[in-house]
């Protein structure tokens, strides 16, 4: 079983696994536990045949392998690269899968449910199945869905679909059908590429964004045939399924480091611009907000009683900042809550209630799940997303994207800062709508917004104390973050970002709460990162924060304190002071995270990890 692998199909003239190698390399942050490439090439004499290689670990183990033992010329194939779930990262478990006649290949991302009945079936048939996944039951369903249907792939893959349970996208490739690759689809990513002269298949438009950005979106239980000048797609049952073709509005240089050692530093880096991209054209001249794009009327809008914003990871944290903005600008209670958790609990929703699940693949299966049963019980689903015709946001009644462009690096940063400014938007356009009591800090707040890139900019050009504090605290074993009210999530934040990367003990905690308990952590020297509220508007906050700190540093904390330009109180207290400028308190997030972003990749870094693909993890978690 594969749960959110890169899948990257190719027909056209030119050499097939230089395409399909170069689009597993854009995609290797959604998986990198084994990879493998088929090709369909000429035998020698007037027929086709099958090759494939697969090996477990990075691409570039399958590239050395390719190297050793070079593929024939082909000019139609695929190409996976893996994040097993079931079924060790091992070569034997690597895609492609074939059948028992070695003439069809099966790649997969997704998890076959009834694979278990599948698979006694096909060996009580006679199979014999080679592999622990899943995926291979696929394969010798094909073998003979093919005959049955006369030699059409689409029509076999059409008829094996129809068998599935579960999440699945499925690309395959047959010895017979050269210049052929046929896909299919449901609960997991495929789009398609429509070139001239040749078509593409993958699990994200970045695998062929260098050769066109014409794609299609593939619908639920779709199948999809490509052929060098044509492009087929049919529902499940066969019949012709409508297109939705849209134009890419990156290119790519989008996708590449562009300079940067790594993705994540790009991306860090790109976070003024994404911010200021994220906001164009949605600030009227006359400073009030313009969200028409949502498809949500203000009728509906008015209607809402309750929000419930849901997400995983990062992009929690940016709902649980949401929680504190939509609560204080349109007095409209607000829930933030994790997706893995929020169907189980038989959540209280209705008609009124606006859920906004928050996704920057649009992929994440806790949070489909998520939102398939918020509209299930009739309530609003609103998504924030990165990725244009992604799932969640096609499923979701109303749509916000942030432009914060391809995010490839495993640890997010750019998208969360976007996801951030999208939550802002919507809090503030509630507002206005509603017109609440904040009338005068709306209009105020909307302008400060504005000046965020700037602000974000002057952060990054700040960052070399950071950087240096990072290296020097390479052998520490913990880390703890600290913060109060949105300061908290970005505490939160912080700690993420150095388990994901710097595989490091780091815990984010409610500075308040830090007397409950967790004050026994500390130990001398222990480095304690703490987030100080500004003071503008906030003065309680921000003196409860202060004493915090000292109560932490009598106890020997290292104190590592981030706090606005200009705030002399924390001065006494502080190891080491970060700067940021004074920002409004509910958007402080948007500067106070990224020293924190630094901390991290420079800490990793230091300890010789990678930061872009961090162990165990992957972009985009389509399993739930
Ligand atoms: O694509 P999503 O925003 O739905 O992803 C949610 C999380 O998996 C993601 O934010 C994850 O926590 C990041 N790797 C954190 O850096």
């Amino acid at each position: 079983m594969t749960a959110m692998c890169g899948i990257v199909g190719y027909v056209g003239d030119k050499s097939a696994l230089e395409v399909v190698i170069e689009g597993l390399r854009r995609l290797e942050y959604r998986g990198y536990d084994s990879a493998g490439v088929a090709l369909i090439s000429s035998n020698g004499g007037s027929g086709t045949e099958l090759a494939t290689e697969r090996r477990a670990g990075k691409l570039a183990n399958l590239i050395g392998a390719i190297e050793e033992r070079p593929l024939p010329a082909a000019t139609t194939g695929m190409g996976h690269t893996r994040w097993a779930t079931h079924g060790a990262p091992t070569d034997r478990n690597a895609h492609p899968h074939t059948d028992c006649t070695g003439r069809v290949a099966v790649i997969h991302n997704g998890i076959i449910e009834n694979f278990a009945a599948l698979r006694a079936e096909l060996t009580a048939a006679g199979h014999p199945l080679s592999s622990d996944t899943d995926t291979e039951v696929v394969a010798h369903l094909l073998e003979a869905a093919y005959q049955d249907s006369d030699g059409d792939l689409a029509e076999a893959l059409r008829r094996v679909c129809r068998r599935l349970e579960g999440a699945f996208t499925l690309v395959v490739v047959h010895a017979d059908a050269p210049g052929v690759v046929v896909g299919a689809r449901r609960n997991s990513p495929l789009v398609v590429g429509r070139g001239i002269g040749e078509n593409f298949l993958a699990s994200d438009v970045a695998a062929f964004i260098a050769h066109t950005r014409q794609a299609i979106e593939l619908g639920q239980d779709q199948v999809v045939e490509i052929r060098a000048d044509q492009i087929s797609i049919t529902n499940f049952d066969g019949t012709r399924a409508a297109v939705n073709e849209y134009h890419v509005d990156w290119d790519v240089s989008a996708a590449e480091k562009g300079g940067y050692d790594y993705f994540m530093l790009k991306e860090i880096a790109e976070q003024p611009r994404a911010v200021a991209d994220t906001l164009l054209g949605r600030i009227g001249a006359d400073g009030r907000l313009q969200l028409d794009e949502m498809r949500l009327s203000p009728d509906e809008l008015r209607e809402i009683d309750k929000i419930i914003v849901i997400a995983c990871g990062t992009s929690f944290h940016a709902a649980l900042i949401a929680k504190y903005a939509i609560e204080h600008w349109t007095r409209i209670p607000c829930e933030a809550e994790l997706a893995s958790e929020f169907r189980y609990r038989d959540p209280v929703l209705s008609r009124r209630t606006l859920v906004i699940v928050i996704s920057q693949s649009g992929e994440t299966m806790d949070t489909l799940m998520a939102l398939r049963h918020a509209r299930e019980q009739g309530s609003l689903v609103l998504a924030i997303s990165n990725t244009n015709g992604s799932t969640i946001p096609r499923e979701s009644d109303a749509v916000l994207y942030t432009h914060a462009g391809p995010e490839v690096a495993v640890a997010s940063t750019k998208a969360f800062l976007t996801q951030l400014v999208a939550v802002y938007l919507v809090a503030l356009y509630l507002g206005q709508l509603r017109g609440t009591n904040y009338g005068d800090e709306l209009d105020d707040v909307i302008l400060q917004l504005a000046a965020m890139p700037e602000k974000v900019e002057k952060v990054l050009e700040t960052m070399e104390p950071v950087r240096e504090l990072a290296r020097s605290l390479a052998g520490e074993r913990c880390v703890l973050f600290l913060g109060r009210h949105v300061g908290y999530p970005v505490a939160l934040e912080g700690a993420l970002k150095l388990k994901e990367l710097a595989y490091m003990h780091a815990e984010g905690f409610a500075a308040g709460e830090l007397k409950h308990g967790p004050i026994a952590l500390i130990e001398q020297d222990l480095p304690v990162v703490v987030v100080v509220p500004s003071r503008q508007g906030r003065d309680v906050l921000h003196d409860k924060i202060v004493s915090n700190i000292q109560e932490i540093r009598a106890r020997g904390a290292k104190t590592i304190v981030i706090a606005e330009e200009g705030d002399d109180a924390v001065v006494p207290y502080a190891d080491m002071l970060i700067r940021i400028p004074p920002t409004p308190t509910l958007l402080q997030p948007l500067v106070a995270t990224v020293p924190l972003q630094v901390f991290a990749c420079e800490l990793a870094t230091a300890k010789g990890h990678e930061v872009d693909q961090p162990r165990n993890l992957a972009k985009s978690v389509t399993v739930e």
